[in-house]
């Protein structure tokens, strides 16, 4: 063989691979686009969509466990003495939050809709029932207190209403009480004297079964980047909550609260102080 058959032998292995390696290429190129074409026809919140279907119907189970300390020294604690608690729980609920009021704006660029939670309790992930008594601090009556400490006068009164009706710093209730709300005895006398006063305490209290207000969320048909974004809240422009109180508003006073960021992947569910960090 000379050498230059063996040139013209080596140029043709090397023309036949460059024309395969850009076979290859073009396929791969038309297979992304093709691919790509079809994310982007799926990522879109759309009637009869798979990722409409999530979206409205979240299918990833959220759960929400709560810890109680219950208080065995209540009258030594009166006294002064530091208090003794048993760690109860965790009773546990599993939370629903699917999208309801379902409507399609602007040629189906954005879709309004409210997120109704629902919570059911979960007994074989629990320890205990929700009838289980908790002797836990009297948070309406610490709060009144509080709230009048200034005021010796309508202090006294109040401690006074409180011992004739047997109550004190402590105050014993159900699990189902103290979470979903129970009618407080203080509460409703003050009642008398200020008419919008709330009388029922719990520290999920109108959690259950409500909504937060009316999401207008764009539906990616514009762009699928946008798919699911919080376009606005309340009527208000997204844009205007994290440079405004109403960020602290979702973010500081209701730290219990969950809001949903819906992410091109799955559905986080996060605090509300994410919320404001994220959008
Ligand atoms: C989606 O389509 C179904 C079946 O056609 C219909 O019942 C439902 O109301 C539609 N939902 C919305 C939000 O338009
Ligand atoms: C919806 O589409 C129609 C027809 O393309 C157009 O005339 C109309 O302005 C659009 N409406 C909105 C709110 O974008
Ligand atoms: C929440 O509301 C639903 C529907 O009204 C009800 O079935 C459920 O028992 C409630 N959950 C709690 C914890 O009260
Ligand atoms: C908590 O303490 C109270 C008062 O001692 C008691 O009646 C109750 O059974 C305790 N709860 C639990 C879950 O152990
Ligand atoms: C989903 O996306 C989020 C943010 O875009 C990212 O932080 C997370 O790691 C992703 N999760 C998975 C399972 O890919
Ligand atoms: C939201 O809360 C977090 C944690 O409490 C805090 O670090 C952050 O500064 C708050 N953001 C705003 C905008 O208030």
């Amino acid at each position: 063989m000379s050498v230059k058959s063996c040139c013209i032998y080596s140029t043709g292995v090397i023309s036949i691979l460059t024309l395969i390696a850009g076979i290859v290429m073009v396929l791969l190129q038309v297979f992304q686009n093709v691919l790509y074409a079809k994310i982007k026809e799926e990522i879109v919140l759309r009637n009869g969509t798979s990722a409409f279907d999530v979206w409205e119907n979240p299918p990833a189970p959220v759960f929400m466990q709560f810890y109680f300390f219950n208080v065995t020294n209540p009258s030594e604690i009166l006294k002064g003495e530091r208090p003794a608690v048993i760690e109860v729980g965790p009773y546990t609920y599993r939370e629903f939050r699917p999208m309801e009021r379902v409507h399609f704006l602007e040629n189906g660029t954005k879709v309004s809709a409210v997120n109704t939670k629902t919570y059911l309790f979960q007994p074989h992930m629990s320890i205990g029932s929700q009838d289980d008594l908790i002797r836990t601090v009297n948070i309406p009556a610490m709060t009144v207190m509080e709230k009048f400490k200034d005021s010796s006068v309508i202090a006294n009164v109040i401690s006074a209403y409180m011992k004739s009706v047997n109550e004190n710093l402590f105050t014993t209730r159900s699990v189902r009480n103290l979470l979903w709300g129970y009618e407080d005895g203080l509460l409703k006398a003050l009642k008398v004297f200020n008419p919008t006063l709330d009388d029922v305490f719990g520290l999920f209290y109108k959690q259950n079964a409500s909504d937060d207000g009316e999401y207008v969320f764009l539906t990616g048909q514009l762009d699928y980047h946008n798919y699911a974004l919080i376009d606005q809240w309340k009527g208000r422009s997204s844009l205007d909550w994290w440079t405004t109180d109403e960020c602290n508003m979702i973010n500081g006073t209701n730290g219990a609260s969950f809001h949903p960021i819906i992410t091109k992947n799955e559905t986080l569910y996060m605090f509300n102080s994410d919320l404001c960090r994220l959008v």
